[in-house]
């Protein structure tokens, strides 16, 4: 349209420049939002005619035009021309194209300011359904491969050193609590966005005798917008979205670091795998975790996405700037990317192979079964800080005397405690270790087990 009367081109006399016209275009990256441009649309032309504000048969036109529009995009047969502004204008001017000078009576009552905001809202519903649907496939892989491994002995970190051991179920099931409340984000991210915008045109509302509520209900909408002038220019729900689409991309990259680290030579602990792995050009013994890797490495575009949004919204005066429009791929490359992470770390996690001889055996090492030793002489009566000052010098022993705790005999632990009779090497097991934490949020297999049951009663 270069050269051409804009729409909007009433009160101009000079075409818009063509760099401008490429400048100012959102249509390469808002076209994704056809469905819901039209939904919309057929929605606010049927409240139109039930207002009488255009008439029925008028209407019927516009939808007839509308509909066909969709079945065009969906066949593939619609020309998105380069030079139209955005998905708007190009919907329009086609329904204009199709229908005639009625077509332009759609916009009666509308502007492009609440028109954006509904089909973002319209939009990212959709998609948050369909994150919470892959959300819930990865819970689902990790609570299976909990089931299959639910006795395997996993050595417990933190700062990355030995320090207890744990049950490798009650790890996997660390990831599903965390993704269970990413899941209860995006619905209350959800609850926000669900509110009707239409209505407050382009900042102040409209002289219109149009219903707002008729065209929630038709757009299945629990209420609308209180305040024209925040409707338009609100994209608090952008942010928050993409904010919990970072916090689901961290879970996912801190689990991915497991794997990169446990899949290495020196731990061994998880076999990734070939479908989920990658080789070298060079060494032709690797196999490298990069699926894993660019998960981890996808997390930091999604923070970029986040400040991205944050950085627009700062400085933008009330209500309407095309700042705005700079909204759009940021949530969509946060949407994109969060729906592929889910969906191949779901498929990778349930083909996961632990190498359960090499977890135990890590397990066992290490001393980890040293706070308790200190909880049994704590049962015996001794102070707990006295007792981590006797397991710490027996600790110290064993490493001079290059043993390990369950090889000391009786006589040497008695030269820390005196009192030290056989029972003492039953609290020394890793099995003893892990079976004593039986409380609710434990590591035992029976307090794991509870928790396998309480979420399977939770998905019925
Ligand atoms: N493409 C625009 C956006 O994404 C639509 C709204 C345009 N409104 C305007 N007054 N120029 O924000």
């Amino acid at each position: 349209m270069a050269g051409q009367k804009k729409p909007w081109g009433g009160r101009f006399s000079e075409p818009t420049d063509r760099k401008v016209e490429d400048f100012t275009s959102s249509l390469h990256f808002d076209k994704r939002l056809y469905p819901y441009d039209i939904e919309g649309s057929i929605a606010h032309c049927r409240m139109l005619a039930a207002q009488e504000i255009i008439s029925s048969g008028e209407a019927e036109k516009i939808i007839s035009g509308l509909q066909d529009i969709l079945q065009s995009i969906e066949k593939g047969e619609f020309s998105f021309s380069s030079d139209l502004e955005d998905i708007h204008m190009a919907i329009e001017k086609s329904l204009i194209d199709r229908v005639g000078d009625v077509g332009g009576k759609l916009h009666t009552a509308r502007s492009r300011n609440d028109q954006i905001s509904l089909d973002m809202r319209l939009y990212l519903r959709d998609e948050v359904k369909n994150i919470l649907d892959l959300l819930a496939g990865l819970q689902t892989s990790l609570v299976d491969v909990a089931k299959r491994e639910i006795d395997t002995i996993l050595p417990g970190y933190t700062h990355l050193q030995k320090a207890q051991p744990v049950l490798l179920s009650h790890y996997l099931l660390a990831w599903w609590e965390m993704l269970d409340r990413d899941a209860s984000r995006l619905r209350g991210c959800r609850d926000r966005l669900n509110v009707m915008p239409l209505g407050s045109a382009a900042l102040a509302g409209t002289g219109f005798p149009i219903d707002r509520e008729y065209v929630a209900e038709l757009l299945d909408f629990p209420g609308i917008s209180r305040n024209s002038m925040d409707s338009v220019s609100d994209r608090d729900f952008v942010a928050e979205f993409i904010f919990d689409a970072g916090l689901m991309m961290m879970h996912m990259s801190r689990f991915c670091e497991d794997l990169v680290i446990w899949s290495g030579g020196e731990f061994g602990f998880v076999n990734i795998s070939d479908a989920f792995t990658t080789g070298s050009s060079i060494m032709p013994q690797k196999k490298n975790p990069d699926v894993a890797e660019l998960i981890r490495g996808k997390t930091g575009r999604v923070y970029g996405d986040l400040i991205a949004i944050l950085t627009i919204m700062k400085g933008i005066p009330m209500t309407y700037d095309r700042d705005l429009q700079e909204d759009k791929e940021p949530l969509f490359d946060a949407v994109d990317t969060v729906k592929a992470c889910l969906a191949v770390l779901s498929d990778m996690t349930g083909n996961l192979k632990f190498n359960r001889g090499r977890m135990l055996e890590a397990a066992a090492g290490g001393f980890s079964t040293a706070t308790d030793v200190a909880d049994y002489l704590v049962m015996k009566g001794i102070p707990f800080r006295e007792a981590h000052g006797i397991v710490g010098h027996l600790v110290g022993y064993c490493i001079e005397k290059q043993k390990d705790m369950q090889s000391l005999d009786i006589e040497e632990i008695r030269l820390f405690w005196k009192d030290a009779d056989d029972n003492i090497y039953a609290c020394m097991s890793v099995n003893g270790s892990i079976n004593a934490r039986n409380i609710a949020g434990g590591t035992a297999g029976e307090a794991v087990l509870r928790r396998i049951k309480e979420i399977e009663s939770m998905a019925l």
